[in-house]
């Protein structure tokens, strides 16, 4: 049974005062909050079990490279991969997609090979893609939402060429909180052999993933959203696709053997991960998953579709309120304007003073706030231990806003 207020019980945060406050946390899509059991495997794994891994003979060290191990297999149950090893450890989102942008765009794509991107994307999910088109000549090939923030699915198969190499999309937006159809995306684009990375920061967090059944060839995840420490994530990457992919960045785990003249490299993932890595992070991302797993996924997702329908429907009783991405198709993250408002930071630091925590900017978008007409918006954005009370705490706070702005 999900039962929001025991799960509340779990996250010690929630229960602190801000500016003399109950806090209202609603800046999850940003970063979510702990809980105490991933507080607990961090301390323990710097308190008592610290090592580094997979190079001492002596037992902490085997220890952590054992927990540090097991955690793959966790991160391929939570995203339905039917093999560990095409779990590549990262620092988060950024790092997976910059793995895939060196380690796969650079050999296997060129000049006048094209990318297919939505004006959805995060500056995460377009500026690896930027650094392609600026260094090896390859098109940047834009495909935008509508009105509602929806994003057509084939309209992406539509924009595939003969040329296209790659489609890299998010299945939610982090500002509008669209959901797209990437399933629709990835079996059209295995027809035409282009490969489909999924931005899955957002959707990992609010809905079942399941990789195979999506038919993607990447998958990127970040620890730090999905209730884990910060740094920590992972990418899953088809073997096939790994197959044809150089190492990123050369040190420590990725090595076989190096001589003067020559060097050779560890078998995939390892060949990926260079460098000490994030031991205690992906140890308490591990944690993190197995906690979300024992809630449900879709125990979680039912919850916060809940939440959604609730503040549409009181957001929507605000005459001067406008939420930006009224599609069906979206999670609980709403990005907002007021009228009358300065600026949306102007309306984050009222909600601030009443306790209530959103993000006010750009979000990492612009262009789809370009493509929106939007300078800023204010963004809601809820985790599993959200209430429809704090919801209405949320539209309490706006109120105050208004009135002040008015
Ligand atoms: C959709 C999306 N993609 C990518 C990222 C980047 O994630 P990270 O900064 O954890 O690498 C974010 C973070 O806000 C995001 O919301």
């Amino acid at each position: 049974m999900f039962d929001v207020l025991k799960i509340r019980q779990d996250f010690p945060i929630l229960s602190r005062e801000v500016n003399g406050k109950p806090l209202v946390y609603l800046d999850n899509g940003a970063s979510a909050q702990k809980p105490q059991v991933v507080i607990d495997a961090v301390t323990r794994g710097y308190a008592e079990e610290y090592a580094n891994v997979h190079r001492g003979l002596h037992y902490l060290s085997n220890l952590a490279t054992d927990k540090y191990e097991a955690v793959r297999d966790v991160i391929a149950r939570f995203l339905g991969a039917q093999d560990a090893q095409e779990i590549v450890y990262t620092t988060g989102t950024t790092m997976g997609i910059n793995l895939v942008s060196y380690g796969w765009g650079i050999p296997n794509l060129q000049a006048g090979d094209e990318i297919i991107l939505s004006v959805l994307e995060h500056h995460a999910n377009i500026v690896p893609w930027h650094f392609l088109r600026e260094r090896q000549g390859v098109v940047i090939k834009w495909v935008d939402c509508d009105a509602t923030g929806a994003l057509d699915p084939q309209a992406v198969i539509d924009a595939i060429t003969p040329k296209t190499k790659l489609i890299a999309v998010t299945q939610m937006s982090n500002v509008t909180g669209t959901v797209v159809d990437v399933k629709s995306i990835c079996h059209a684009a295995r027809e035409h052999g282009v490969a489909v990375l999924v931005d899955g920061s957002q959707a990992s967090v609010h809905m079942p993933v399941n990789v195979e059944d999506l038919g993607c060839d990447f998958y990127a995840i970040t620890g730090h959203k999905l209730y884990g420490p910060s740094a920590s994530g992972a990418i899953w990457i088809r073997k096939e696709r790994m197959a044809q992919m150089q190492p990123f960045m050369g040190g420590g785990d990725m090595i076989r053997e190096v001589s003067k003249d020559a060097i050779t490299w560890n078998d995939a993932p390892m060949k990926f991960e260079a460098g000490t890595p994030g031991i205690v992070q992906q140890i308490g991302l591990g944690v993190a998953l197995d906690y979300m797993m024992q809630q449900g996924m879709e125990n979680i997702a039912a919850h916060e579709a809940g939440l959604r329908d609730y503040a549409m429907s009181k957001l929507a009783g605000l005459n001067w309120l406008q939420v930006q991405g009224t599609t069906p198709d979206k999670g609980a993250i709403f990005s907002f304007t007021m009228d009358g408002a300065g600026h949306a930071h102007d309306i984050s630091t009222i909600l601030d003073k009443k306790g209530v925590a959103v993000r006010a900017g750009q979000h990492c978008a612009e262009p789809l706030m370009t493509h929106m007409g939007l300078n800023a918006t204010c963004r809601a954005s809820f985790a599993m231990y959200n209430t429809t009370e704090e919801v209405d705490k949320l539209v309490e706070a706006l109120e105050l806003a208004h009135d002040l702005f008015a």
